[in-house]
């Protein structure tokens, strides 16, 4: 069943579990994330960035989510990730995705708050949720999105956002990294908490690659509903990938795409299960 944040994120804070959110780029990574929420009996977000629309058209991403939701019974959000173009939200949700990231973070607040409220209206007029973000995260290593200085959320400013955008999800920035961290994570909770005091909608780390155990868990005990994760499961997938078309006997093409869905599923997977149990 295809659904939205607002539909499946509220419980999860009440809670405290998250659901993990993957990015996807092609149809294997699409089947992968998927196929993994079926085989875990977890709800799966499938999240294609703005970033990949030289990979895919939004409609043909949503094609491929709603015919593959259509044999499996798990609640599939496909939603749209950071995308800065009102245009390309609009798009998106006309292909039928349920759910967008409005990203107007490099704004200043009031911009941001002035734009992403026109685009809250608009997407719940149809029924779709809404993520917007406050802040910028920093850029690790082996990321594919742009680079950023790190500016932590304001918990006062994240209040009043909330409360004139109507957003379903807020993403802060609290130490995580866009990628592979260069050094120890240096994750502040007590921001988040700041945050999590101020604001009861559901709330979205992003950044998730590589990001130890221990502090997923804390970020999900204090509020911390859905957590993205892109970069991990492509070094990872490249990583083996490599090393099947390195050896003697190279692969069929056919047969390299369903070790990229089993290579997918491999991280998925792991994350899938540390998000749920808290
Ligand atoms: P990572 O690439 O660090 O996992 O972050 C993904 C993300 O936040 C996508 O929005």
């Amino acid at each position: 069943m295809m659904t939205n944040l607002a539909a499946v994120l509220p419980k999860a804070r009440q809670e405290h579990y998250a659901i993990g959110s993957f990015n996807v780029y092609n149809y294997e990574t699409i089947r992968g994330v998927i196929e993994s929420g079926q085989e875990m009996n977890l709800p799966a977000i499938v999240a294609f960035g703005e970033n990949y629309l030289v990979n895919m058209d939004v409609s043909d991403v949503a094609g491929i989510v709603k015919a593959m939701t259509a044999r499996h019974d798990i609640p599939v959000v496909l939603h749209l990730d950071h995308c800065k173009s009102y245009d390309h939200i609009v798009q998106a949700i006309r292909a039928g995705f349920t759910s967008v990231m409005f990203d107007a973070s490099h704004l200043p607040f009031e911009e941001n708050l002035r734009q992403t409220r026109e685009v809250t209206r608009m997407a719940h007029a149809v029924g779709v949720s809404v993520e917007a973000e406050l802040g910028a995260l920093a850029k690790g290593e082996h990321s594919n999105e742009e680079d950023a200085e790190q500016i932590y959320t304001d918990p006062t400013q994240a209040a009043r956002f909330v409360r004139e955008t109507d957003v379903d999800a807020l993403a802060v920035s609290i130490g995580t990294v866009h990628g592979m961290y260069k050094g120890t994570p240096k994750v502040d909770t007590g921001v988040l908490k700041a945050i999590a005091a101020e604001v009861d909608i559901p709330l979205v780390l992003h950044g998730g690659s590589g990001t130890p155990e221990e502090i997923v868990r804390e970020c999900i005990r204090l509020g911390i509903s859905k957590i993205n994760v892109n970069t991990e499961i492509s070094m990872y997938a490249v990583e083996q990938m490599s090393a099947l078309v390195s050896g003697a006997k190279k692969p069929h093409l056919s047969q390299l795409s369903l070790s990229e869905v089993s290579y997918v599923k491999d991280v998925v997977k792991k994350y899938m299960s540390m998000f749920a149990n808290v």
